[in-house]
């Protein structure tokens, strides 16, 4: 039993709302987190990144298409985001009422996130491009404090952070060592993590997102022998789903929380 990481829970199989239930909605609108909500995810997903007056914000890249072309977050304010409207792709199936006050399909700040889902809901939040957003770590903490996210009594963690940035990922640890932590690989950037380097990652996480398509029975084993969890992504179609619970998984990164099957 490892003591200076956080636990995750042992009999649980997570199922996290990738972007929110983004296969129904415009992913990481409220509309697709309100969505992962009815749909009985476990966690809604965010990626966050700092606009340019330092407001964190749930978006997946680092740059946004605007009308004078493409801007880097980093150089947008929040203000210019909010009026950067993104409803294209939503066809609208899904009753937009369920929802007041923040425009549900617009992009959205953690604090307007957190304000509307308090700790009711639970988060599992990407640190995307840390080297870009000096003091990130320390602005998404203290925004986790405020809202109460931190103290955590309920049968699951409210909050799980991630990064593919182990050096962002060590920061939180030295800072709030009680969240449990997820260190991300992107294996078709890098090649399959070594039993050596997991167990360094088991230092300061307590488990590590990859993707689906390379995670065998074999892998499962070793990342679970250093006493690791393993979230694989992104799982949509059903057969995977079943590939992933067979394989001993212990949660699915998914952009349809509807469709994953009944573990228990
Ligand atoms: O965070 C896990 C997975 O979401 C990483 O991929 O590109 O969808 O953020 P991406
Ligand atoms: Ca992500």
């Amino acid at each position: 039993q490892k003591t200076d990481v956080a636990a995750l829970p042992d009999d649980e199989f997570l199922i996290i709302a990738h972007r929110g239930a983004s296969a129904y909605a415009p992913e990481h609108s409220l509309l697709a987190y309100e969505l992962a909500v009815q749909m009985k995810a476990d966690y809604i997903e965010l990626d966050v990144h700092m606009t340019k007056d330092g407001e964190l914000v749930s978006i997946h890249d680092g740059f946004i298409l605007s009308p004078d072309g493409k801007k880097a977050i980093v150089d947008t304010t929040f203000q210019e985001l909010k009026l950067l409207r993104r409803e294209s792709d939503y066809n609208g199936s899904i009753p937009v009422s369920l929802l007041t006050g923040v425009d549900p399909l617009r992009i959205v700040s953690t604090e307007e996130i957190f304000s509307h889902f308090g700790d009711d809901v639970n988060y599992y939040i990407e640190i995307k491009s840390p080297t870009s957003y000096p003091g990130i770590e320390e602005a998404l903490l203290e925004q986790l404090h405020t809202y109460g996210l931190l103290s955590d009594d309920g049968p699951i963690p409210n909050v799980i952070l991630q990064s593919f940035d182990a050096a962002s990922l060590k920061t939180v640890h030295k800072l709030e060592p009680s969240i449990p932590l997820i260190q991300l690989y992107s294996v078709k950037n890098e090649t399959m993590p070594t039993k050596r380097q997991l167990r360094k990652v088991a230092k300061y996480a307590s488990g590590i997102g990859i993707n689906e398509n390379v995670v065998t029975e074999e892998f499962v084993e070793l990342v679970h022998e250093v006493d690791l969890d393993i979230h694989p992504f992104t799982v949509n179609e059903e057969a995977a789903m079943r590939r992933m619970i067979d394989l001993g998984v212990d949660g699915i990164f998914t952009d349809k929380p509807d469709q994953v099957p009944k573990v228990k």
